[in-house]
């Protein structure tokens, strides 16, 4: 067994989502759940039939609040420290169906902050830089602009710090040190960071004047953070937040590794010319054999192609032609270049539609994003 490490900052190895569910103590996300979801509002998201969105904290409570008529707040954010990849839109397309099911407001927080305590190089006028860019790929998403408020850390820290500095008066060093693995050489800069990303859970009920549940979308890697913000919730006087937590769309390198910007061959980036992306797609790792003739014979591994789980988790929403595909690469009658020209197809026409919406986007941040 293969060891895996998953923390915010941090993403290694072999991901086993089950044992990970047991690590971190969160919830599997049921068919019962699911069904209770699609009772409500009618339409599943395919991120849930196929269970991408796989764990959960109190998203039954969540969904018991609801149905008492009890509205619910989405929260989620971005760490501006380079231009977004297709992983990072994996939650923010989920949000967008929460938001446009439910009818929910919802607090997009830039995280400007952490990427600079974070980061070895990278300048704070490089990461308003990234701050900008990344608000681009959040507005060209289509949220509501009546409903979406993006802010920046260091922009609205004016506001924020009041919060924030009362999350850190209950969080020990020790507590801290527990949950990230923080040591004597990490700066207190990250060390306090967590309250930042805290506040937003609390911002609809401050602005509310009273309780309002919230519900965080994201990869499941945030969740420390937010361990630390239900811990600390309630002696604020606000709900725990609830989560809903997806897995991680893998690197083009192979299905060991979470796409990453850091290794940009093997990323795909919103603003990728889409030819580049083409080919990105076009030289990903399969589960194909050396040859066509023993692929013929043998059939390929639609378990371990980062091809195929692409089409699963983002880019084929149609059940029936998605099981189809994996038969006939199964029993040997596909080949990898037909299904890597057939996403390569699909993430061409994403990447286009996408930098439509990113230049539209420009005209619309003073619709979206506040500061102080
Ligand atoms: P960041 O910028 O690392 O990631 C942004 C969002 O993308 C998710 N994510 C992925 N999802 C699927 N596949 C991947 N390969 C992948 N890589 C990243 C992350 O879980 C996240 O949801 N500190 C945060 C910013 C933040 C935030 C939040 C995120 C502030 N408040 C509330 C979620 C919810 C960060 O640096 O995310």
């Amino acid at each position: 067994m293969t060891e895996f490490k998953v923390t915010p900052w941090e993403v290694e190895g072999d991901i086993d989502y089950k044992k990970l569910i047991e690590q971190f103590g969160t919830q599997p996300i049921t068919e019962e759940l699911v069904s209770r979801i699609e009772g409500l509002v009618g339409e599943v998201h395919p991120f849930l039939r196929r269970k991408i969105f796989f764990s959960h904290r109190d998203l039954d409570w969540l969904l018991s609040m609801y149905e008492k008529g009890k509205p619910f707040s989405l929260y989620t954010g971005r760490g501006p420290s380079g231009h977004t990849h297709l992983g990072h839109v994996l939650p923010w397309i989920f949000t967008k169906y929460l938001q446009d099911t439910f009818g929910c407001d919802l607090w997009f927080q830039l995280t400007d902050d952490e990427k600079y305590v974070l980061s070895s190089n990278l300048t704070l006028e490089e990461i308003d830089t990234y701050t900008y860019e990344n608000t681009l790929d959040v507005i060209a998403m289509g949220f509501d602009p009546e409903k979406t408020k993006i802010f920046s850390d260091l922009h609205c820290a004016k506001s924020l710090y009041r919060h924030a500095i009362q999350v850190a008066k209950k969080v020990t060093f020790s507590t801290a040190k527990a949950v990230f693995g923080f040591d004597n050489s990490t700066n207190i800069g990250l060390i306090f960071f967590t309250s930042m990303q805290s506040v937003p859970a609390f911002l609809p009920s401050i602005q509310a004047g009273k309780k309002v549940p919230v519900l965080i979308p994201c990869a499941i890697d945030q969740d420390p953070h937010f361990r630390i913000t239900r811990d600390v919730a309630e002696k604020l006087g606000y709900y725990k937040p609830a989560l809903i937590q997806s897995m991680f769309l893998p690197s083009l390198e192979g299905p060991d590794s979470k796409m990453s910007a850091s290794k940009a061959n093997t990323a795909i980036f919103t603003v990728d010319p889409p030819k580049d992306a083409r080919k990105k797609v076009l030289n990903a790792f399969t589960g194909g054999c050396q040859s066509l003739a023993e692929q013929r014979e043998k059939g390929g591994n639609p378990h371990v192609c980062t091809i195929f789980q692409y089409l699963y988790i983002l880019f084929e929403d149609n059940d029936d032609e998605l099981e189809k595909r994996k038969q006939r690469c199964l029993s040997g009658e596909e080949m990898c270049g037909n299904c890597k020209k057939y996403l390569a197809d699909k993430v061409e026409e994403f990447l286009k539609e996408h930098q439509k919406r990113r230049e539209k986007a420009k005209g619309m941040i003073d619709d979206f994003v506040i500061s102080d």
